[in-house]
């Protein structure tokens, strides 16, 4: 059985399980947003009676499944257990710290390969180590400083304009209720320094570009489109009106992004570059669940095939559950990490 841990909106789970489903394979879409209302959790660590395996069952009113069987697990886009019946928040608190520590039990008596395993997904989503772990593998990252302090942003985005450059602005995460584009900074914006005490923010070097690079890496395969003809800035503003277009990653640049997948111990990422003029390929991140259904509308690439092969057979992938940041992966036994229940 192939658990996917999402929830029943998730446009790309639905296609990935179709296919799975098509494959004659059996998927369990496991939404945490079912608990506690409607199912329930139960963890048998030491699986006394079942021959020492630590046993992990989820139950609705019709069905229990045993999760701890399954072959492969898709962490894909996690949800919240919906706590809104508990009024007081104090115990609202408690019960969703109660929640969060048995749920991240149980991964660990899922010992099959993850993709991705939830402490690699969770280290490599940070801006922050990303660029400072891509130049290690070769590649080249623009110049950066995420920063709460308005003098360091000030002579950051003068240094950038001294040299006949731009700087531009972004958020470190995006969440359901805020989304914010990359902006290049203008006079309105220095303005505002006064008050990035309250709330980092990313400052980086503007990079013009002849197109962004999309490029989806799955197990061992390899992605890449172009998107050309959008904004100046950040081509998601511009999506419909740019051109997209199946694109030939250089060799090297495909190896230094496996090598960074590596570093990080993941099985599938998306990750977004530029190309500039000069033909040069700049790292902006890697989404470690990144969308994938505009890659294949835009290039024709089979995500979703490639995905489902992965999970049909997780071990052919290579490095897929593995893999060390910081010595703390472990192959096909991911870690918990604090605050990941989203
Ligand atoms: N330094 C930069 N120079 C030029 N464009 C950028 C720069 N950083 C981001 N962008 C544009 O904004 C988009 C979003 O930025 P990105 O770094 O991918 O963050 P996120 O997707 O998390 O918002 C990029 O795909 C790119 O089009
Ligand atoms: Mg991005």
């Amino acid at each position: 059985m192939i658990v996917v841990i999402s929830h029943p909106a998730d446009l790309h789970a639905q296609r990935v399980t179709e296919t799975l489903r098509a494959r004659g394979r059996e998927v369990f879409l496991l939404d945490l947003a079912d608990l506690p209302r409607s199912a329930t959790l139960s963890i048998d660590p030491a699986g006394l009676g079942l021959a020492g395996q630590g046993k992990v069952t989820i139950r609705h009113t019709d069905r229990v499944v045993d999760l701890s069987s399954a072959s492969a697990v898709w962490w894909r886009r996690p949800q919240h257990v919906v706590l809104d019946d508990i009024g007081d928040p104090d115990a609202r608190g408690f019960a969703y710290g109660e929640w969060h520590e048995a749920i991240h039990g149980a991964y660990q008596l899922m010992p099959c390969p993850w993709m991705n395993p939830v402490h690699a997904d969770e280290i490599a989503s940070h801006k922050a180590f990303q660029l400072s772990v891509a130049p290690q593998v070769g590649l080249r990252v623009p110049e950066t400083l995420m920063t709460s302090d308005a003098e360091a942003a000030q002579q950051f985005i003068a240094r950038m304009e001294a040299r006949g450059g731009r700087a531009v602005y972004k958020i470190f995460a995006a969440t359901h209720q805020v989304w914010r584009e990359t902006r290049l900074v203008g006079p309105a914006d220095l303005a505002h320094l006064p008050s990035l005490h309250l709330a980092p923010v990313i400052f980086q070097e503007y990079v013009p570009a002849v197109a962004d690079i999309r490029v989806t890496l799955v197990g061992g395969r390899v992605f890449a489109m172009s998107i050309s003809g959008a904004p100046e800035v950040d081509f998601r503003l511009g999506l419909g009106r740019a051109q997209t277009a199946a694109f030939n990653l250089p060799a090297e640049t495909a190896t230094a992004l496996q090598a960074l997948m590596e570093r990080f111990g993941l099985a599938y990422g998306a990750v977004d570059l530029r190309l500039t003029a000069d033909g040069e390929l700049v790292f902006l991140e890697i989404n470690p669940a990144g969308e994938f259904l505009f890659v294949e509308a835009g290039a024709g690439h089979p995500v979703t095939e490639g995905l489902a092969d992965w999970l049909c057979n997780p071990t052919a992938a290579g490095g897929a559950a593995g893999g060390a940041v910081g010595g703390v992966a472990t192959p096909g036994a991911p870690l918990p990490v604090g605050g990941a229940l989203a």
